[in-house]
């Protein structure tokens, strides 16, 4: 019997990832924007991403019964005492563009040299299932991409930060260089995603066996 899963997520791009990572589950992926009576907005008010995953998938799953992902990710910079952070998508302000929140990036580590300048990104994810065997815990998993930040953007592709940030599997180039499939082999987002998928796997099975 193939199993709704909701996708707390507006963003097509993330979506499309996770259906490709999916193809062996007997899921139908559904985003907010395919369940009216989904909350319009969780408040992201956290402070970790654990948290704010955790929250953001039981509350989407006690909206809608549904079997509910959600993730939540940011930048660490170590010279900065791990900032930005959970307010990585808001940085320079509550509707900072990406451009805005690169340029304060690079102004607050404008003193610091390239070995002094370390970060990763970090995802989790979290599945809620308040009608199925999970009851009221939520299952957490997380990946990490270490790197450093550069004194300057380069590359074209991505989002974010990615111009800024070089993966140390990377050499020299930015993730905003590395072509999609290559960013998706080391990325935060894809270690979280596959860690997640071996656990729907199983807990699939045993959902529909109990
Ligand atoms: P969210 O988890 O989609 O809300 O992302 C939070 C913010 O973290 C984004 O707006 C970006 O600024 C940053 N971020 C998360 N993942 C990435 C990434 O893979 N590349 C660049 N920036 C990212």
């Amino acid at each position: 019997m193939t199993t709704k899963l909701l996708v707390a997520t507006r963003n097509k791009g993330k979506l499309a990832e996770l259906r490709e990572l999916v193809t062996d589950l007997d899921v139908e992926l559904l985003s907010l924007d395919d369940t009216p009576n989904a909350p319009a907005d969780v408040v992201e008010d956290g402070a970790t991403f654990e948290a704010n995953a955790r929250k953001k998938a039981s509350e989407y799953a006690r909206a809608t019964g549904l079997l509910t992902l959600a993730d939540d990710s940011g930048l660490e910079v170590d010279a900065l005492g791990g900032e930005p952070g959970v307010r990585s998508a808001r940085f320079a302000g509550p509707h900072a563009t990406d451009g805005e929140n690169n340029r304060l990036l690079l102004t607050r580590l404008v003193s610091f040299e390239r070995g002094e300048r370390t970060a990763r990104f970090r995802c989790v994810l979290a599945v809620a299932d308040p009608l199925g065997p999970l009851g009221t815990d939520v299952h957490l998993e997380s990946g990490a991409c270490e790197g450093r930040i550069v004194s300057g953007p380069r590359g074209t592709g991505g989002f974010g930060y990615d111009p800024l940030f070089v993966p140390a599997a990377a050499g020299e180039r930015t993730l905003a260089e590395l072509r999609g499939e290559e960013k998706n082999a080391l990325s935060h987002r894809a270690e979280a995603s596959l860690k997640t998928v071996a656990f729907l796997r199983t807990y699939l099975r045993n959902r529909l066996t109990p």
